[in-house]
């Protein structure tokens, strides 16, 4: 796709290419395959940001793994976490001393990963990390650290690659920077 595409108009820049993206996700689906050797980790994909990027990181992790997805919504406005969380759809399958891997789009605040990360760790899970393809460290309002991540990107609202605003964007090969008239009501 062109990158002066209708899809790229609402973009104020591209900040990550698609090649750059698949190149990130294919040396950390080799760190995890080396990392979790003689495990199945039940690798649990966060919808939707998360979908572009998990079906994209599986195939290249060469292990036995099983998957799993979950939804949580953060109360809040669009740009904006409030930490509180609710759980949308939950796991098809318990978790006891299992392996699990959560994969994310983006960690922002990092409420929802920390919120969600303690509610698996007392379903008895027996390791639990964080995977995620963004990491906005700036922004964080609670200690939590990703133990795998793609990108580390400066406090700018992103979409692409799975990522959206209102729903949109998502379908964009690229990870770009939404160009703030889009979101300030101009
Ligand atoms: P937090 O870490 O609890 O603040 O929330 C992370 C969630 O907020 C992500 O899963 C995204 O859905 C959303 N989010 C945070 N920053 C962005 C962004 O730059 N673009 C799109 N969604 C974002
Ligand atoms: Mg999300």
């Amino acid at each position: 796709m062109e990158r002066d595409a209708k899809l790229y108009g609402d973009l104020s820049k591209v900040l990550v290419t698609r090649e750059e993206i698949l190149a990130a996700v294919k040396k950390l689906g080799q760190q995890i395959t080396a990392d979790y050797q003689g495990k199945t980790p039940v690798v649990i994909g966060i919808l939707k940001g998360a979908v572009v990027f998990y079906s994209d990181l599986i195939r290249e992790i060469d292990l036995p793994l099983r998957t799993d997805f979950m939804a949580l919504s953060s109360y809040g406005s669009a740009t904006k976490t409030t930490g509180v969380v609710k759980v949308l759809k939950d796991l098809d399958r318990d978790i006891v001393g299992q392996d699990v891997l959560i994969v994310e789009d983006i960690v922002d605040s990092g409420m929802t990963l920390s919120y969600l990360k303690k509610m698996l760790a007392d379903r008895g899970a027996a390791s639990i990390r964080i995977v995620t393809l963004l990491d906005k460290p700036a922004r964080r309002r609670v200690d939590l650290k990703a133990d795998y991540f793609c990108f580390i990107i400066p406090d700018e609202f992103v979409v692409g690659y799975g990522l959206d605003y209102d729903e949109k964007y998502r379908n964009i090969p690229d990870i770009g920077v939404l160009h703030p008239r889009i979101y300030s009501g101009e």
